[in-house]
């Protein structure tokens, strides 16, 4: 079986609270040590209150110390009282900051910094949901944890200045309260091992739900959904996970019942063996009515305290698992944002060259020993049927995965020993699935806010890219919201503009090598012809290569690779391909052959 032994065990995960609580917010350490002294502090009073005024009236006190006592007695507690609702006030307040305020954005960047074939893997995605559901809520590891230790911390406190109190009772006594105290631990412990044993099963059922639910609501879904039906389907799908869900559910709180009995039971034995031991020693006049009622009273307080104990030591430990999720994500982020490499500059253009490159998806396996060597300043075509790997070439170019074995060299120098960020750096892309967001198309374009955006370049690359028409019929121009999501008057791109603009953004970043993944799919022939025209200008200076499945596209570029079955099989000019008359040959003479039959038409 998986060992499912988490990777943070829970002292470890209390030091790193602490740890974060102090360099976050140092006053909500304060508001803890607040918090456990007057949870100690208020019943100790309420306890000796009773005890003292019996006693006063045992050894028959003059009036005045009765006085002084009781006003001793209420403004402690009044200051207690002040104190605690202080606390009560600001504690959950910071203790809410300290997690989606700090630590929320602290996540927020280490998604983003994480490696993205990590990421964008089954594990990544695993990891990164469970981190995000720790993350999620007060009531989930990141913060409960706060609170968990304030609670483990005032119930211990408790339960020691309880058990020293009556320590000048029989040992057997002290004896029997601390076993009770570890039989109830133990059998809420059970439950938690349960949860433990099951918690990435319940997780995998909670993200398929998710999925389901999500792609109900996604805009991206709707019209598939309604076009196709696919309400039974997708409701079916969604209550599956809900009834799995539940039936992890149930188990887990069948168990929570049997524990809470079992504690019940400890706490009645305990009590009564306890109680009857000291109405014994009054009767036998071996402590006087006012020990008797302190003793009665510390009893239950500890039973109390050992059992919140108990109840909170088992949810500290089912959170720890959680906060143990979210540190395994953020370590993952961590290790990649120390491992800067020293910085690195590169001459523009540049050359590229893949030596026995092996890359697999999982089983499937897409490049064996693959080689191919791009000179600097070069345009290729590259192309190949649908699902050839194309775009796979192209993730493994960008590092965005790694070859399993082999290297990649940019001007002859092994990409792993450049620094990720410089690395990007080095590549403009349009990529074949890029998205735009919901904020101005000059961000869209710039990728920054628009107060950072070089404007002047933005309109630049519009009208490089063909998208000024688009631009000046719209009220506000370029700083129109691409997707109307977050904007009323944003405007919704059709297929071909969405594509000139993710071409515009390849265009803005300016980098030594620009890739264009099927950049022309969606434009119309004019549109399409007039970004070959201004290709050459694009890539002045620049290592380029363009794919496309219209193979007019190659004539513009120095060369053409034909990857078919994981290789490149055909490599030269058009005309050097053409006359090679092979796959590329073939392919090209299906495509023009519509085109030439309607050209023959239309001359008879
Ligand atoms: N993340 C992934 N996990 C598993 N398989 C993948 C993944 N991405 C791509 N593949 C598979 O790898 C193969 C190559 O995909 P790739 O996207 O590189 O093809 P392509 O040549 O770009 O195709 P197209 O012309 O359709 O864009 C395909 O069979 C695809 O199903
Ligand atoms: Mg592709």
């Amino acid at each position: 079986m998986k060992n499912t032994k988490p990777k943070h065990g829970v002292f470890s995960n209390i030091i790193f609270t602490f740890k974060n609580v102090y360099r976050i917010n140092k006053i909500l350490l304060v508001a803890m040590a607040e918090m456990v002294f007057v949870m100690v502090a208020q019943p100790m009073i309420t306890i000796l209150m009773p005890k003292f005024i019996v006693q006063f009236f045992e050894e028959s006190r003059a009036l005045s110390d009765f006085i002084i006592l009781i006003v001793v007695f209420g403004v402690v507690s009044l200051i207690l009282g002040q104190i605690r609702s202080f606390a009560d006030g600001y504690f959950p307040i910071m203790k809410s900051m300290y997690r989606s305020m700090k630590l929320g954005s602290e996540m927020c960047l280490a998604t983003m910094h994480v490696h993205y074939k990590y990421l964008s893997s089954e594990l990544g995605q695993l990891e990164c949901g469970k981190a995000q559901h720790a993350m999620s809520r007060p009531a989930t590891g990141v913060e409960d944890t706060v609170l968990r230790i304030v609670e483990c911390g005032a119930n211990l406190i408790g339960a020691v200045v309880y058990i020293i109190i009556l320590s000048s009772l029989s040992p057997f006594i002290i004896l029997g309260l601390i076993a009770c105290g570890i039989l109830s631990f133990l059998a809420g412990n059970v439950v938690n091992r349960y949860r433990l044993k099951h918690k990435d099963t319940i997780n995998k059922i909670r993200k398929k739900g998710h999925y389901v639910k999500n792609a109900t609501r996604d805009s991206k879904y709707a019209k598939d959904i309604r076009m196709y039906g696919m309400f039974d389907w997708l409701v079916s799908l969604g209550q599956k996970f809900v009834d799995e869900e539940n039936e992890w559910e149930s188990k887990i709180t069948l168990r929570e019942f049997l524990s809470a009995a079992a504690d019940g039971l400890v706490a009645f034995l305990r009590d009564g063996i306890a109680y009857g031991y000291l109405v014994i020693l009054v009767l036998n006049n071996e402590i006087p009515v006012s020990e008797f009622i302190l003793y009665i009273s510390l009893i239950a307080g500890f039973s109390m305290w050992v059992s919140n104990l108990a109840k909170n030591a088992i949810i500290l430990a089912a959170d720890s698992l959680e906060l143990s999720d979210f540190r395994v994500f953020m370590d993952k982020a961590e290790e990649n944002l120390n491992s800067r490499l020293p910085a690195m500059s590169f001459n523009s253009p540049v050359s590229i060259e893949f030596r026995n490159v092996c890359f697999s998806y999982g089983e499937k396996e897409i490049f064996k020993n693959f080689d191919l060597k791009i000179q600097k300043g070069k345009k290729i075509a590259l192309v190949g049927v649908n699902g050839a790997g194309k775009s796979t070439l192209v993730k493994l170019m960008l590092n965005l995965v790694e070859p399993s074995e082999g290297q990649i060299l940019i001007n002859d120098i092994n990409s792993k020993e450049i620094d990720i960020r410089d690395y990007f750096d080095l590549f403009s892309v349009a990529f074949q699935d890029a998205l735009v967001l919901a904020y101005g198309i000059d961000s869209n374009i710039s990728m920054k806010s628009s107060e950072e955006t070089d404007q002047e370049r933005v309109d630049d690359v519009i009208k490089l890219a063909g998208l000024e028409e688009k631009i000046n019929s719209l009220e506000n121009g370029k700083y129109t919201s691409a997707e109307r999501y977050l904007d009323d008057q944003g405007t919704e791109l059709s297929g071909g503009e969405r594509q000139k603009l993710i071409l515009a953004r390849a265009l803005y970043k300016d980098a030594p090598f620009l890739i264009l993944d099927e950049p022309s799919s969606a434009l119309d022939p004019i549109a399409e012809a007039q970004l070959y025209e201004k290709y050459n200008e694009m890539t002045k200076g620049k290592t380029s290569i363009y794919i496309s499945h219209r193979l007019s596209s190659t004539k513009f570029c120095d060369e053409v690779l034909l990857l078919d079955g994981g290789c490149i099989t055909e490599r030269g000019t058009h005309d050097e391909l053409m006359k090679l008359n092979g796959k590329y040959a073939h392919m090209y003479m299906v495509q023009s052959h519509y085109y030439n039959d309607r050209k023959e038409e239309a001359s008879a």
